[in-house]
């Protein structure tokens, strides 16, 4: 007869893969190639257990609009399933959902210190732009490590800019280990090198704070326009920024005899890119499309997500409280 689930020791839980991103805006293809895509590649793998959470208490340092929040939650949801996430593996869900972030966060804050978090890139850029930095803002690796941590996360799938924040969960796991014994285990990131930094038209780093996206869910008519409006090194025969662009999706073998034959011809090229845009993104913007009809869906598949969040993260906080001596 077999044995009842809870002895069998043959059952090895799988290593647990957590990411999200903030719901702040139109999703674009850097988001897509630096951080959705290995979310994507990583879940249908099967080796791992998948988290992918829309971070909105991250977000609220920056939308404090409640039908914004609202309406940017949904879209980030809807992009997630869109690039290729199955809700039915993967746990998708709303930060906000699961209180024990917050929670968790404050404890972190307790063993953390402000010269620490004032090294942080976030912070220290924020600080130059001369604006006044909300508290939010100081302790936004603080919120994030527990999002990390609290599921015992071994890798988190993120783009080049995130790097820091996962050295600062890893530091801040090493620390709470250190003071109150072994609890979370050490987190790692996981960042595909070659795609590391997607350039935007202008050649910068792809980002909505900086106008110069393309958008993941854009027409082919918009994509064209903007294709078109990709800076040009004149001095080049293979202009740089087009080609970046191109190589996340088309083999680079085959594009670099392309760019070969067509040297110095900008405008074959870019065409080129377009076409080839349009038929990587076609599939994606026609299942976004479909779940745009139907915003009850999406709010079922949050809840959902959070219910088997909530799971992992009870246990974990059982096990912190334990250790802090508050049980
Ligand atoms: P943005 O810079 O447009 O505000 P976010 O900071 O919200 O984008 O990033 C969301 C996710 O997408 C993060 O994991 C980030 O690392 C990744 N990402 C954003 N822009 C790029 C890019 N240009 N190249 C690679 N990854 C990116
Ligand atoms: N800071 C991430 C970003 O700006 C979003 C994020 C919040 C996140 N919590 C996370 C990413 C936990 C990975 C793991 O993109």
């Amino acid at each position: 007869m077999p044995s009842p689930a809870c002895y069998r020791t043959d059952m090895k839980q799988k290593p647990v893969i957590l990411s999200g991103v903030k719901p702040t805006g139109d999703m674009h293809i850097g988001n897509y190639f630096g951080a959705l895509r290995q979310f994507v590649e990583l879940a249908n793998a099967g080796e791992h257990e998948v988290f992918i959470m829309v971070a909105d208490y991250h977000a609220l340092n920056f939308i404090q609009d409640k039908e914004e929040m609202k309406r940017l939650t949904r879209e980030l949801a809807m992009s997630y399933i869109a690039a290729g996430l199955d809700p039915k593996k993967v746990a998708i869900f709303k930060q906000s959902d699961i209180a024990a972030h917050t929670e968790l966060a404050w404890i972190f804050d307790t063993i953390t210190t402000i010269p620490y978090l004032e090294r942080a890139h976030a912070y220290k850029d924020a600080e130059a732009k001369g604006r006044e930095t909300s508290v939010g803002t100081f302790n936004y690796p603080m919120l994030m490590a527990a999002d990390i941590l609290l599921y015992d996360t071994a890798l988190v799938p993120v783009g080049q800019d995130q790097k820091q924040h996962i050295e600062y969960a890893r530091d801040t796991a090493e620390k709470f280990n250190r003071i109150f014994g072994e609890t979370f285990r050490l987190p790692k990131e996981y960042i595909m090198e070659e795609v590391a930094t997607v350039p935007g038209i202008d050649g910068q780093k792809m980002s909505k704070s900086y106008g110069n996206i393309i958008r993941m869910f854009a027409p082919k008519e918009e994509l064209a326009e903007r294709v078109m409006s990709i800076v040009t090194d004149s001095s080049g025969e293979r202009p740089e920024h087009v080609y970046a662009m191109h190589k996340l999706i088309r083999d680079e073998k085959e594009l670099a005899a392309f760019y070969e034959v067509h040297k110095g011809k900008y405008k074959a090229l870019k065409e080129a890119l377009i076409d080839d845009l349009d038929a990587f993104l076609g599939p994606m913007r026609v299942r976004y499309e479909t779940l745009r009809k139907d915003p009850r869906k999406i709010d079922a598949i949050l809840r959902d997500g959070a219910k088997r969040a909530q799971k992992a993260a009870d246990r974990k906080m059982e096990e912190v409280r334990r250790a802090i001596g508050v049980r």
